[in-house]
């Protein structure tokens, strides 16, 4: 090789770790180009529910599709290990934090942390209550209020043209948290013009099935006729259809019970006849998710707020669903 041919090599592969080098866009030192993999920081609510033990596999498993380092941390439904869990990987420099709430608000000073360590935040699931929309780049996730309303909407019509006081007892999810707020205005709402429907009760089951179980336990001993159950997510509703028939009744008859979420159990609880309708909430959101983290780090626009498309099924779809139910 002549000296000029193996100067202009050298001078080629400079150019092209350079290249590789200045691409990719704000954020922690990890991400710098094309050889380097993405790294994606992920703080998860916990594991209570099945919605969310399918929201962790798909986000798992479409990071490894997409090439992509995930530094994943389970914060066990406490909104202190989410901001230990953001402090830790700013300090590790990552490229991207995305995470999923607790609760809606006290997020300000650590995402000023991450924004001032200019690591892109995508808020995925669940939202925050920040006046300050800088904060994070988007909000990927379902419109937790057009959900409740769905609830409400299935009842008004269920209940349409029968006379008499209808008692709901109300299951909600974990307070302060985004879809417990919504799900519930939501479904007021949707409810208000109907002065028949009494929400006689309404407390936390923290959106697990134990603690779902246990406050319909306490419902069914302090209301003389519950007429409706609304919870706010399968796994409660499942853990009270547990309550209702050790109390010796029936589910979906006698208590008539309405749910969100969409999880195969509760698919298979409807095809019992034990819940009449629920309001789908999908928590695939994984590879949305990679593509946002992708465009994001590469300097692309992105929406600020991604709806996840969703359904809602009576016991007959439900049943028909079922064997092709992902989650
Ligand atoms: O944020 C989504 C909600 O959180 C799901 O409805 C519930 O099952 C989960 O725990």
């Amino acid at each position: 090789m002549s000296k000029r041919a193996a100067a202009a090599l050298v001078a080629g592969a400079m150019v092209a770790v350079l290249t590789a080098c200045g691409s990719g866009g704000g954020g922690g030192s990890a991400g710098k180009g094309s050889g380097h993999k993405l790294v994606v920081g992920f703080s998860q609510v916990g594991a209570e529910s099945g919605w969310r033990t399918a929201n962790t596999k798909s986000i798992q498993e479409s990071a490894k599709k997409a090439g992509i380092e995930l530094k994943f941390s389970d914060a066990q439904q406490k909104q202190e290990n989410q901001i230990k869990a953001i402090r830790s990987f700013i300090q590790q420099k990552v490229d991207v934090i995305a995470f999923s709430p607790v609760v809606e608000s006290g997020w300000d000073t650590v995402l000023k942390e991450a924004k001032d360590a200019h690591i892109p935040v995508i808020l995925t699931d669940r939202a925050v209550d920040s006046k300050d929309e800088s904060l994070y780049v988007s909000f990927l996730g379902s419109d937790f209020v057009e959900e409740g309303k769905k609830a409400g909407d299935w009842l008004v019509k269920e209940y349409q043209g029968k006379p008499g006081d209808v008692n709901v007892v109300q299951l909600e999810g974990t307070t302060g948290s985004a879809p417990a707020n919504d799900r519930k205005s939501g479904f007021a709402d949707a409810v208000k013009g109907e002065p028949k429907f009494k929400v006689v009760a309404s407390q936390t089951g923290d959106f697990t099935r134990a603690k779902g179980k246990e406050v319909m336990q306490a419902f069914l001993k302090s209301q003389p006729k519950i007429d409706v159950l609304y919870a706010h997510n399968d796994d409660m509703a499942l853990g009270a259809i547990q309550a209702i028939e050790e109390a010796g009744k029936k589910p979906g008859a006698d208590i008539r019970i309405v749910s969100v979420d969409g999880v195969k159990d509760a698919f298979t609880a409807m095809s019992q006849g034990k819940i009449n309708y629920d309001v789908e909430c999908n928590p695939l959101l994984g590879d949305q998710l990679m593509d946002l983290v992708k465009k994001v780090k590469a300097g692309e626009s992105v929406p600020r707020r991604i709806k996840t498309e969703e359904g809602a099924f009576t016991p007959e779809q439900a049943t028909a669903a079922l064997p092709n139910r992902q989650y």
